[in-house]
């Protein structure tokens, strides 16, 4: 099949893209919106939604916009029946919304800032899944979960555990939901960028005031969150990801990476990894485990 016929398969279907008002979201909105997808683009940020939603129509896209918190499961579940009511399916989901979390040492970070991170990043991811793969799964035909977590689930980056406690459990639900949906013929993929020009290291602007904390001060950027910003500002285009998502989905990939030059992060993990199982299988306490066989669901 060349690639003009394998893109074709998304013609005409249905993708929600969460937090799809700016940045990665927006990129993915643009990149299968050039592929003849119909968008539902759902973010808690009204004013952007509105700006994007003119932006990928004037574009010859069809979209629907609307406001959505991914935290909020009822919320999930009006937007399914209004992207139904419009475009009659749902075939794709790309779980994008998320924030930065608050970063600095463990002792500093307080329970509300660590509460918005597992909302937002994992939780959201959770009720996007399960509020759509029923949907899915209903009509029968080809469907997609894209969850985006990042490098920063790959491996820890210090003082900034939030963030990477939850991009490692969206990549580990990721490969779950992969296992466990093939026989639906839903094809689970897993977004790990690295650094992308967006506004991630501003994510204060959509925290909800149940989460703010009385004694973090968020105006007090330590030097880790500062270089960071940096690295973000450095970063790749974002419309650079639309393109690569488009690409891998066609390839069937699983996981999808935006930045090969970082292989050798996963590869000095799994290094150490692999070095502390030689260890255990030299332990005098494990010698009646090594050779037995491996029970796996
Ligand atoms: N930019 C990077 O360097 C980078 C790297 C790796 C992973 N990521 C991930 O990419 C995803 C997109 O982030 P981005 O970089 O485009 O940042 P961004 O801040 O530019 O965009 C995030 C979008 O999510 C929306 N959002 C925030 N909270 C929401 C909520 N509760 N409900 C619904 N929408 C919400 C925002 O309004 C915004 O439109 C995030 O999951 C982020 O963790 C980003």
């Amino acid at each position: 099949m060349t690639k003009e016929n394998s893109a074709s398969q998304f013609k005409g279907k249905t993708v929600v893209i969460s937090g799809g008002a700016e940045g990665i979201g927006l990129s993915i909105a643009k990149a299968l919106g050039e592929q003849q997808m119909n968008v539902v683009l759902a973010d808690i940020d009204d004013k952007n939604l509105q700006k994007a939603r003119t932006e990928l129509e004037s574009l010859g896209v069809p979209v629907l916009s609307v406001s959505l918190d991914v935290a909020d499961e009822l919320q999930w579940q009006s937007i399914a029946q209004q992207a139904v009511a419009r475009f009659g399916k749902i075939h794709m989901v790309v779980n994008n919304a998320g924030v930065g979390g608050d970063s600095g040492p463990i002792e500093s970070q307080e329970k509300e800032g660590w509460q918005w991170a597992l909302d937002v990043n994992l939780m959201g991811v959770v009720y996007g899944a399960k509020v759509m793969v029923p949907l899915i799964k209903d009509h029968g035909e080809a469907g997609w979960i894209v969850n985006v977590a990042s490098m920063a689930g790959m491996g820890g980056v210090p003082y900034s555990g939030a963030y990477n406690a939850t991009k490692a459990a969206v990549v580990a639900l990721s490969e779950a939901w992969a296992e466990e949906l093939k026989a639906a013929g839903i094809h689970v993929a897993v977004l790990c960028p690295a650094f992308v020009q967006t506004r991630i290291y501003d994510s204060e602007r959509n925290r909800p005031t149940r989460y703010k904390s009385k004694t973090l001060n968020p105006d007090e950027e330590s030097s880790f969150s500062k270089k960071a910003r940096e690295m973000v500002q450095n970063g790749i285009e974002p419309a650079l990801v639309g393109k690569r998502v488009v690409e891998a989905l066609i390839e069937g990939e699983r996981y999808i990476f935006t930045h090969p030059n970082y292989r050798q992060v996963v590869q000095h993990r799994f290094a150490r990894i692999d070095e502390a199982f030689v260890n255990a299988s030299k332990s005098p306490l494990l010698q009646h485990l090594v050779d037995q066989k491996l029970d796996m669901l």
